[in-house]
């Protein structure tokens, strides 16, 4: 079965064509984080007409790519909650339209679940191919447990099955990709902070600066906008300006080695926030599995921190299928498909904010 995932929730308009829910036979993204660099941050207007000049040709790679036509593709898989309302609704409507003009099933999924599929998933080659009946034998076992973590989520997230979750906890304030992005912009690295700050830190000391983890009541909750301004105070003393100095110049005021050695000492507390409750979920619900899923899932420091605490193989997907992907989303498409839970093309409506608890589809 080969299914089209369409991806446009945020700032990557993305199309793919992957093959019983693993096998990626092409992968489409055009990443808008040139335009959205020079402002620091996503802007929803431009996000949004970004999308709607590229929509057209993204998806007409991803069948070229491929070497298919619209005959041999068996359903639409859609990203349609949750994310920017502009961007979400240009992938939706075109998902939409496909499934009325071309008669395919439409699969409407959500973004945040589709990141996790990010593990199920491998490069076609032939011999993979021709095996490929089932889902490739390493792919995660259930109960699997899923850090998802990106930059507008962070949640442990338990799956018994495919379609049975149950949310375990998440953010209260800030996702941890977010928190990169601030501390990018209060150390003076470039957006999106996530990679930036990854590679300063190779070069900084994670020990210089004394940085706090959060408690929470939630025992597997998060909170990363306290971590973001215990950096902010800690960065005022060492320059020695108080709160009313313009936080976008204090990066101006560091040295090069402090910004390194900020970079790593706010990575190392982050990564530890992180590993300390999935290590903690993991003893209570003993998993066969566990994953990491999202645009943060990408860091090194984390992949090797993880794999030297936790008693278990961590799957880590691929890093180009960390970050936003159409490749997930036909993924986790493959799945409602076996299920038959469809959606009406003439009614799907976006969901920009709806967040995954417990369900079962
Ligand atoms: O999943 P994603 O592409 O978009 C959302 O759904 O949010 O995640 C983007 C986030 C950004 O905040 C970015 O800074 C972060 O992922 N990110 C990283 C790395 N690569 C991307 N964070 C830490 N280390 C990385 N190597
Ligand atoms: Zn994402």
């Amino acid at each position: 079965m080969k299914i089209l995932g369409i991806e446009s929730s945020c700032d990557e308009t993305a199309a793919a064509i992957v093959e019983n829910g693993g096998c990626i036979l092409s992968d489409v993204v055009n990443t808008q984080i040139d335009i959205h660099k020079l402002y620091g941050g996503v802007v929803p207007e431009i996000a949004a007409r970004s999308h709607i000049e590229v929509i057209n040709p993204v998806i007409d790679k991803a069948l070229s790519d491929a070497k298919l036509d619209w005959q041999d593709i068996d359903g639409v898989a859609v990203t349609y909650a949750p994310g920017l309302i502009g961007s979400l609704l240009i992938g939706t409507l075109a998902a939409r339209t496909i499934a009325v003009l071309k008669n395919k099933p439409l699969y409407a999924v959500h973004h945040v679940e589709a990141h996790v599929y990010a593990n199920f998933l491998s490069e076609a080659t032939p011999d993979l191919r021709a095996k490929y009946i089932a889902l490739f034998p390493n792919a995660p076992k259930f109960p699997m447990l899923s850090l998802i973590i990106s930059g507008g989520h962070t949640q442990l997230v338990l799956f018994r099955n495919h379609g049975d979750y149950e949310l375990l906890g998440e953010t209260q304030d800030d996702a941890i990709g977010e928190a990169f992005d601030k501390v990018a912009k209060i150390i003076g690295f470039p957006y999106p902070g996530g990679p930036s700050i990854a590679a300063a830190a190779q070069k900084g000391d994670p020990n210089r600066y004394n940085l706090p983890k959060a408690r929470l009541s939630g025992k597997y909750d998060f909170s990363f906008s306290g971590l973001k301004t215990a950096v902010l105070r800690s960065v005022q003393k060492t320059v020695r300006v108080d709160i009313n100095f313009p936080s976008t110049k204090l990066a101006t005021k560091l040295t090069q080695q402090q910004r390194y050695d900020y970079a790593a000492s706010f990575q190392k507390t982050a990564v530890a926030t992180l590993i300390d409750k999935t290590s903690l979920a993991f003893s209570e619900y003993r998993p066969k599995s566990l994953v990491i899923a999202g645009g943060v899932a990408a860091n090194q420091a984390l992949r090797d921190e993880l794999k030297r605490r936790l008693p278990i193989e961590v799957h880590c997907p691929p890093v180009n299928l960390c970050t936003d992907n159409a490749a997930m989303v036909a993924s986790l498409g493959y799945f409602y498909a076996l299920k038959n839970h469809t959606q009406d093309p003439f009614t799907l409506d976006v969901r920009p904010s709806l967040s995954m608890t417990k369900t079962r589809w």
